[in-house]
């Protein structure tokens, strides 16, 4: 029996995963799908599509619908985390709160990111713990943001066996492949989650990152981040290739600029697209993923998160980007640092590939300073100590200023508080 419970079924990408789900059900004979979601009314909708989706397939597998966490998780192989605690409202104050502290609003990064983790961390911890008890054995492939930090808590506080995913890495590969017209090229990735960079292109034993450099390459950008591109200075002189998550940090003031300037915070746009996905889905004679989906930043989730799953289940042995305990494989990090680097996956479980003499120091300093502001944060989010959150956010490139992140910590605790439980 292969059983695969979705915790926050009724998200609007759910059809996405399922899109997935379905053009690997020959790998993956699934027995059982269990859609769990708190809002009953999303779960009904989304998880009517889904169960439409799988009976268009032909696929011989039961679909549930709950609202009850631990029916969802009993005797589960995998679960896939999908969670957005407060949903898109709470988005929308982590991303507008912050502009008034002219302080950049983003739902990852940032004070916004800070009290994503904070209302997230608590529910992941639940989760865990329940599986702990009902399903020891499963995995858990957690896309819920902040991806990175919620891996750093779950790893560092819980037993459960767990992979963070984030859909940049892949569409990093993806473009950088096609834009250089090096199909199977060998990248390597070193970074957190939305804090990373490509190091090195090679194929057939030549090294093409100078080559890319001197061209000034990017990769290509996400749909949800108003990109404006990195300039071949700018990547020559970082001597990598970095995510377009970057831009938060390398373009901070023109960042900020541009969230107080636009009308609709992107979390407003996003509740828009929503209700609108929601009016396609109800419609009963749907039963494929809209082309209206491709309008939100998680494109190719499905792949990424589905093969991960066909990696572990049929022990593939392939590579994939995913956050984890870096062990020993990055030698500048803490072994129990959650890094985002590429790992052979199979059944047993993820290896982090080594990554040996790396020497960006640009990088290096990065990783670490953004790390320590991660350890922090969850420290605030497990005991909820606001010391520590101070500490976490004086340690961010995006806050820093002490009474600034003070006075934003205040607004947005409060703003929250219905959802802070450590506090
Ligand atoms: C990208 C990021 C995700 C993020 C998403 C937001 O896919 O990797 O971590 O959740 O964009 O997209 P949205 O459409 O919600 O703004
Ligand atoms: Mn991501
Ligand atoms: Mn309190």
């Amino acid at each position: 029996a292969l059983k695969i419970a979705i915790i926050g079924a009724g998200s609007t990408y759910t059809p996405e995963l399922m899109e997935g789900i379905i053009k690997r059900k020959d790998n993956l004979p699934l027995t059982e799908l269990v859609l769990m979601d708190i809002d009953a009314r999303k779960l009904e909708i989304v998880g009517g599509l889904c169960e439409r989706m799988v009976q268009a397939a032909g696929m011989n597998c039961k679909v549930v619908k709950t609202m009850e966490l631990d029916e969802a998780l009993q005797g589960a192989s995998f679960v896939l985390g999908q969670i957005r605690v407060g949903k898109l409202p709470a988005r929308v104050l982590d991303e507008k709160i912050p502009l008034k502290y002219d302080l950049i609003g983003q739902e990852t990064c940032g004070i916004g990111g800070f009290f994503k983790a904070m209302r997230t961390i608590p529910v992941m911890l639940d989760i865990a713990k329940r599986m702990e008890q009902l399903c020891p054995d499963a995995w858990l492939i957690n896309f819920s943001n902040p991806a990175g930090i919620i891996t750093e808590a779950i790893l560092n506080h819980t037993n459960v066996k767990m992979l963070g995913l984030c859909n940049v890495p892949y569409n990093m590969y993806k473009s950088i492949r096609e834009t250089l017209q090096l199909p199977n090229a060998d990248l390597t990735y070193v970074g957190l989650n939305h804090l990373s960079w490509i190091t090195a292109i090679e194929q057939d034993g030549k090294d093409y990152l100078k080559d890319a450099l001197e061209m000034g390459l990017n990769s290509e950008a996400m749909k949800n981040i108003p990109s404006s591109g990195f300039s071949q200075e700018l990547v020559q002189l970082v001597g990598a290739i970095p995510s377009s998550y970057m831009e938060y940090y390398y373009f901070k003031d023109k960042k900020l600029k541009l969230l107080k300037d636009s009308e609709q915070s992107r979390g407003e746009k996003c509740m828009d697209i929503e209700e609108e996905l929601l009016g396609i889905y109800s419609n009963a004679e749907l039963h494929e993923k809209p082309e209206l989906l491709a309008s939100r930043g998680g494109a190719n989730y499905s792949e990424v998160a589905i093969s991960l799953v066909d990696a572990i289940y049929n022990d593939k042995q392939e590579v994939h980007v995913v956050n984890l305990l870096n062990g020993g494989a990055l030698d500048f990090m803490e072994h129990n640092d959650a890094i985002e680097v590429a790992a052979v996956i199979g059944k047993d479980g993820a290896k982090p590939l080594v990554i040996e003499d790396f020497d960006n120091r640009h990088i290096i300093d990065y990783m670490r300073m953004v790390k320590a502001y991660e350890r922090e944060t969850v420290a605030a989010a497990v005991e909820g100590s606001e010391e520590a959150a101070m500490r976490a956010l004086m340690m961010n490139p995006l806050v820093g200023d002490y009474n600034t992140a003070l006075a934003c910590f205040r607004e947005l605790k409060e703003a929250h508080k219905e959802y802070l439980p450590q506090f």
